[in-house]
């Protein structure tokens, strides 16, 4: 009797037990991933549960089942789900952020960058560069090995070394490089297999056909705000000598004051609530992102509050979007577009300075850009002309000497010189932009061309001189001859 009442209580509870769980997985199917994963992989489980996410009950699966049509999708466990939950993921979420994201240069990094060659190719041929198959034909990173390679960072050095073409030399520092930054293209293979993947770059290839990484900024798996504000999320990538926005932003005044007491600053306040009450100084995405102090909506459109292109070889003001053109193909200026990023621009300045501060820092900001324009005409010119002289030659485009300077005028010490103006960077703006600009590279390429045109006119006097040489010793031995045939006759 005993028994048989605890065999009943026995079944009774484990049904509790079960049927409990049954509808906890079925309702919320994070727990049977967390379940597994809280050993396999607790570090993103514990940050998940740090994250606003957790607290409002997205979990897992929510992220990680599979589209339909997604060709990453596999079958995990009994779950269909993906590895790589794209930005198509999170839009039916945050539709805004996703759609300004993708209006952004930063979603077309991989197409404008290292993967242009590919993109090129692919269009040519009529072909879409955003489907799995173009890619599988062509293989995106083996024609930016070799396209790319010959270029940055050989110019010739590896040419010269044998190992331009050598089979055994792989170029990878494409894909650790390059790649890292700006994207790759992820190829969906069987099982959840990934090519091209580990990979967070800005302008990722994703296999379901979309382009970026939120995770770029937001890192998985808190997906934090406050991380996303903070200078060095953007520094990972915008720093080095060809584009050191951090370390022209840890020399300013701004990047000063967040060094100093950024810490005890209010990180965590809801977009558009955020305000200069939070903050004494500005970061990366306070100026260039946030909503900030009510004065202009967030945006995930980072070009929307510029007014130049300061990267290409000539400043102009800002192109048009990918939602108007091929971005990669048609650079069209859209001057309406840029004083409308400048005017935003402003209003983020002004929330803590007043206007004549602001406005007169723009008008000095943009007379280093004309000067610079000025000198890279002149540089363009000189380049032309030993072209055209034919002291240099235009087969690869960057390894002779006027060649280099040229681009490092232009891709390096121009861009520091242009940037450090924007951005409050005075060391960057004068010695490592426009001193190293003008007096190392630009005396360098004006040093070479004189040496090689005084070469050239030394060899024409030469040869002038050795043709005068022969054209006398001929007539010595004409003269000879006619003189030796002359005696030998009488
Ligand atoms: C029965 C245990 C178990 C369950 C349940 C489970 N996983 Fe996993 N998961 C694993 C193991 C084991 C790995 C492999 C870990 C490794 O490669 O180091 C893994 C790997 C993964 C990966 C990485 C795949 C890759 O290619 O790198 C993802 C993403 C993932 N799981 C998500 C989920 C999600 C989402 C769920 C819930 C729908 C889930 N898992 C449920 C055990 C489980
Ligand atoms: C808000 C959406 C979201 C949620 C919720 C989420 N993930 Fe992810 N997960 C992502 C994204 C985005 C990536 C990055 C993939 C990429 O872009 O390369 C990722 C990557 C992964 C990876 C593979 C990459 C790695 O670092 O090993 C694993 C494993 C994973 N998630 C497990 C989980 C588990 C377990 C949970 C629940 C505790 C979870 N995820 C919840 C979005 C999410
Ligand atoms: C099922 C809906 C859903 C999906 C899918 C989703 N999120 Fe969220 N996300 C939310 C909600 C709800 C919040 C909380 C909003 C709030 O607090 O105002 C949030 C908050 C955020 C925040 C702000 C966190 C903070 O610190 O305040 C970020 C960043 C974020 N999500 C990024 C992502 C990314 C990236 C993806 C895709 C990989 C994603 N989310 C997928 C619903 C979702
Ligand atoms: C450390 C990260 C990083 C690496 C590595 C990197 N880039 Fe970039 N790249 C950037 C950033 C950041 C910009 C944006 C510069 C700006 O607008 O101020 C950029 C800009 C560019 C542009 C200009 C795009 C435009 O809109 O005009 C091209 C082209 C480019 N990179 C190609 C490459 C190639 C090719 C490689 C490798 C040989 C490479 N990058 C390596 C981060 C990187
Ligand atoms: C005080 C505000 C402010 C801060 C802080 C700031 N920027 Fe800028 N940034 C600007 C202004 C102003 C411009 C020039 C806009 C224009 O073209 O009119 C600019 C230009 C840029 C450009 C465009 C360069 C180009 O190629 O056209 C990039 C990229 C950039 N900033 C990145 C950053 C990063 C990364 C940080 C942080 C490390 C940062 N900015 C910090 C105000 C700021
Ligand atoms: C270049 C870095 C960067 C990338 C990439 C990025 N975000 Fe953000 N995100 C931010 C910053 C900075 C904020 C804070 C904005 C503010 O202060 O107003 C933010 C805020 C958010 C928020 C909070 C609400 C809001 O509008 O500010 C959500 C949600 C969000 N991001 C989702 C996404 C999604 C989804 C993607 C990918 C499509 C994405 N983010 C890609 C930097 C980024
Ligand atoms: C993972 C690398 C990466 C991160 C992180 C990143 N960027 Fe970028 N950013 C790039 C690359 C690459 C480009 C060049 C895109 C192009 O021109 O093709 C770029 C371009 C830009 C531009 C120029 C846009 C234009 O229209 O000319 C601005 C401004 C910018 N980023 C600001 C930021 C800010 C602010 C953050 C941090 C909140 C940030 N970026 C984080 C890689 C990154
Ligand atoms: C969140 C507030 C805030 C914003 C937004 C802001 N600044 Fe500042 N800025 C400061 C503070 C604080 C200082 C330091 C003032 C001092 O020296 O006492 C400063 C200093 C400066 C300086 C002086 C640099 C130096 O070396 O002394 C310039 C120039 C400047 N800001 C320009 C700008 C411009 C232009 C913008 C907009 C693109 C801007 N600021 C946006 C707070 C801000």
């Amino acid at each position: 009797m005993k028994k048989s009442y605890l065999l009943l209580l026995g079944v009774f509870l484990a049904l509790m037990i079960f049927s409990e769980d049954m509808e906890v997985y079925a309702i919320t199917p994070g727990a049977p991933c967390i379940s597994c994963h809280d050993t396999i992989t607790p570090g993103i489980v514990k940050q998940w549960e740090n994250s606003k996410h957790s607290e409002v009950g997205v979990k897992c699966y929510v992220c990680h089942e599979a589209k339909e049509d997604d060709p990453s999708g596999y079958d995990h466990n009994g779950y269909f789900i993906t590895a790589i939950p794209s930005p198509k993921y999170c839009e039916g979420c945050h539709t805004k952020q996703t759609k300004e994201f993708w209006k952004s240069k930063h979603a077309w990094a991989a197409f404008m960058g290292p993967l242009k060659p590919y993109y090129i190719k692919a269009k040519k041929e009529g072909l879409d560069p955003l489907s799995q198959e173009t890619a599988k034909k062509f293989n995106p990173v083996e024609i930016a090995k070799r396209t790319l390679s010959p270029l940055y960072p050989d110019s010739g050095a590896l040419k010269n070394a044998g190992l331009l073409d050598n089979p055994e030399y792989d170029h990878n520092n494409i894909v650790l490089g390059c790649i890292q930054c700006h994207g790759s293209f992820v190829i969906a293979g069987e099982e959840g297999e990934l090519e091209g993947w580990p990979n967070v770059g800005i302008g990722r290839v994703n296999p379901d056909g979309s382009l970026g990484s939120c995770t770029s900024c937001h890192t998985r798996h808190e997906f934090s705000i406050a991380q996303a504000r903070k200078p060095y999320t953007c520094g990972q990538c915008h720093m080095g000598p060809d584009h050191p926005q951090i370390e022209i932003y840890e020399e300013s005044k701004h990047g000063n004051i967040y060094e100093s007491s950024g810490d005890n600053w209010n990180w965590n306040v809801p977009p558009g609530q955020w305000g200069p009450e939070d903050i004494i100084a500005p970061t990366c995405a306070t100026c260039h992102m946030s909503g900030f102090g009510g004065a202009v909506e967030s945006t995930h459109d980072v070009g929307e509050r510029l007014y130049w292109e300061l990267q290409p070889k000539i400043s102009v003001p800002q192109w048009k979007g990918p939602d108007e053109v091929d971005l990669v193909l048609e650079r069209i200026p859209d001057p309406e577009k840029a004083e409308q990023g400048r005017a935003k621009m402003k209003k983020i300045c002004k929330e803590c300075h007043s206007k004549q501060w602001t406005d007169k820092y723009f008008i000095e900001f943009d007379r280093v850009v004309n000067d610079y324009n000025k000198v890279f005409f002149y540089v363009d010119d000189l380049l032309q002309e030993a072209y055209q002289e034919g002291l240099i030659s235009a087969d690869n485009p960057i390894d002779e000497i006027p060649e280099v300077m040229h681009y490092y005028i232009w891709h390096h010490d121009g861009r520091r010189w242009r940037m450090g103006a924007s951005m409050m960077g005075p060391d960057w703006t004068h010695w490592n932009g426009a001193v190293d600009a003008l007096l190392d590279k630009l005396n360098i390429m004006q040093d070479w061309l004189t040496q090689a045109r005084k070469i050239k006119e030394l060899e024409k006097e030469s040869i002038s001189k050795s043709a005068l040489i022969l054209v006398g010793l001929v007539a010595i031995t004409a003269l000879a001859v006619a003189g030796y045939t002359a005696t030998k006759k009488r």
